[in-house]
């Protein structure tokens, strides 16, 4: 049996990978699967993904104790706890809570992957955790995966695209799949820019604006490959760790 990977560019063309029936990975490394990754490895019970600020307000006025995250423009939202820099989430900060994230394009991308049986988060942090667990769903269940790169408003984005073909290159290694020609590319994208991946993070659109904002630190903790072991599963509403969903 042949798993065929996927691309998908942006967060609005996730309902095509429903659609499909594939196992899905999210991927938005600037910034918001690399914050949902550090956070939950940092201690959080669970992120939950919201499209607007408002949303966000409204859960916290039900739920006090949940702790408000997000960007707009990169910037954290006017009586927000926390932005969305995953610097900030902290152990001590986000141990046992449950937060509620809202940003520009990635927790869109997780809301309009909804109704897919398996959704997971990827970034350059999880790469290989992310790509062995949506193969391992994939072989039990007999899907094929698409890697969802979220984007920047509807524009297609350099460095979710590399992290994509650097996915790619774990689920190619695993030898039972098969590369569409969108996930190839994305992968000879990686094995160009895998010897200095910072320094090709740096040339991207996104990643000049953080830099520019201040926020160049985001850039480089981002940057990292396989940091940390975690396979994070949106599922009914939250992301958690895969351990804690069963
Ligand atoms: C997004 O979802 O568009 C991002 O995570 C933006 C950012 O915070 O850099």
């Amino acid at each position: 049996m042949e798993i065929r990977v996927n691309l998908e560019l942006k967060a609005e063309t996730a309902p095509r990978a429903v659609r499909r029936g594939d196992v899905i990975v999210a991927i938005d490394v600037l910034r918001c699967s690399s914050t949902i990754i550090t956070a939950l490895t940092n201690g959080a019970k669970a992120v939950i993904p919201v499209e607007t600020v408002r949303e966000a307000e409204k859960m916290r006025e039900i739920n006090p104790e949940y702790l408000l995250a997000g960007e707009r423009r990169g910037l954290k939202p006017r009586g927000f706890d926390m932005g969305n820099s995953p610097l900030e989430f902290t152990r001590e900060k986000v141990e046992g809570r449950e937060i509620v994230l809202t940003t520009t394009s990635g927790t869109k991308a997780l809301r309009r992957s909804e109704g897919a049986r398996w959704v997971l988060v990827g970034a350059f942090l999880n790469a290989r955790s992310a790509a062995r667990k949506a193969l391992q769903l994939a072989v039990k269940e007999d899907l094929d995966i698409t890697l969802l790169t979220a984007g920047k408003r509807g524009r297609f984005s350099l460095e979710d695209f590399i992290c994509a073909g650097a996915i790619a290159e774990e689920l190619k290694a695993a030898g039972e799949t098969t590369l569409s020609d969108g996930a190839t590319a994305a992968n000879l994208a990686y094995q160009t820019a895998k010897e200095d991946l910072l320094g090709t993070l740096r040339r991207g659109e996104h990643a000049q604006y953080l830099v520019k904002i201040g926020l160049e630190e985001d850039v480089e903790f981002c940057s990292q490959l396989n940091r940390y072991e975690a396979a994070p599963i949106y599922r009914d509403g939250a992301v958690r760790l895969w351990n804690r969903q069963l």
